[in-house]
């Protein structure tokens, strides 16, 4: 096979990554998004890395599928991958959530030291991952919003380099806060009834929680308006 089809959130992935970059995916699982690199866009160098077997099996099945051998699959946890000589300067870190990827990025920080490039796309807190990931010495240089399936998924670029962002930029994003298009308030509407249906099944004793996510609510819509 030649060519692949890959999702809408992955696409806006494989969108940011720069030309002739030295590339790690942390948790590829299916490889998918590598072997697209591959086959479509002039990376140096991509490491496919999982810290599962099954999927690790998986992806070095679909690099033979699609005759993307110079995807390289690596099994280990993170960042434990990699050595000084493969010289990645771009990681991306897809579908996982935002605890774990705060560990992978500050497991070994030696392993940030050449990295310019770091592309985010958290399956939950959406709102802390750019307030972490800036005070690893990075800042954002591109942000965008993709539905699929009835989810909308939430993609940072991040560049390193220091940039000064209010409370409310490192929340919402200060380029999806610019642009507001119709997914940006789509997003915070399914925040404020996620926070509802939470507020209305918490039993009375429950008071304090409820007043936060009461408080939580009127932040999100006086920032969105
Ligand atoms: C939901 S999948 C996401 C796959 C792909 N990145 C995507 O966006 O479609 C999460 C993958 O991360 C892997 N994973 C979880 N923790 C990891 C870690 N500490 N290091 C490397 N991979 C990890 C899991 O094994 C799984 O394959």
């Amino acid at each position: 096979m030649t060519n692949i089809k890959i999702s809408k959130r992955l696409l806006n992935i494989a969108k940011m990554v720069d030309e002739n970059s030295n590339v790690i995916d942390v948790g590829c699982d299916h490889a998918l998004l590598d072997i697209y690199l591959s086959l479509n866009k002039k990376v140096k160098k991509i490491i496919a890395s999982d810290i599962t077997l099954g999927a690790i099996n998986q992806a070095k099945k679909n690099v033979l599928l699609y005759n993307a051998l110079d995807v390289d699959v690596r099994l280990g946890d993170g960042l434990s991958t990699l050595t000084n000589k493969d010289k990645i300067n771009t990681i991306i870190i897809s579908g996982l959530g935002n605890q774990k990827i705060f560990e992978i990025l500050n497991s070994d920080k030696q392993k940030l030291k050449d990295v310019k490039t770091i592309i985010i796309q958290s399956n939950t807190g959406y709102d802390s991952i750019r307030k972490n990931v800036c005070n690893l010495g990075y800042y954002v240089v591109d942000e965008c919003l993709v539905k699929e399936k009835n989810i909308i998924y939430v993609i940072i670029k991040f560049k390193k380099g220091k940039v000064k962002y209010s409370k409310k930029e490192l929340y919402f994003g200060p380029l999806l806060l610019k642009n507001k298009d119709k997914l940006f308030y789509e997003l915070i509407n399914k925040e404020i009834n996620k926070n509802n249906k939470i507020i209305n099944s918490l039993p009375y004793n429950k008071i304090f929680k409820k007043i936060k996510l009461k408080i939580n609510n009127y932040k999100l819509k006086k920032y969105s308006s």
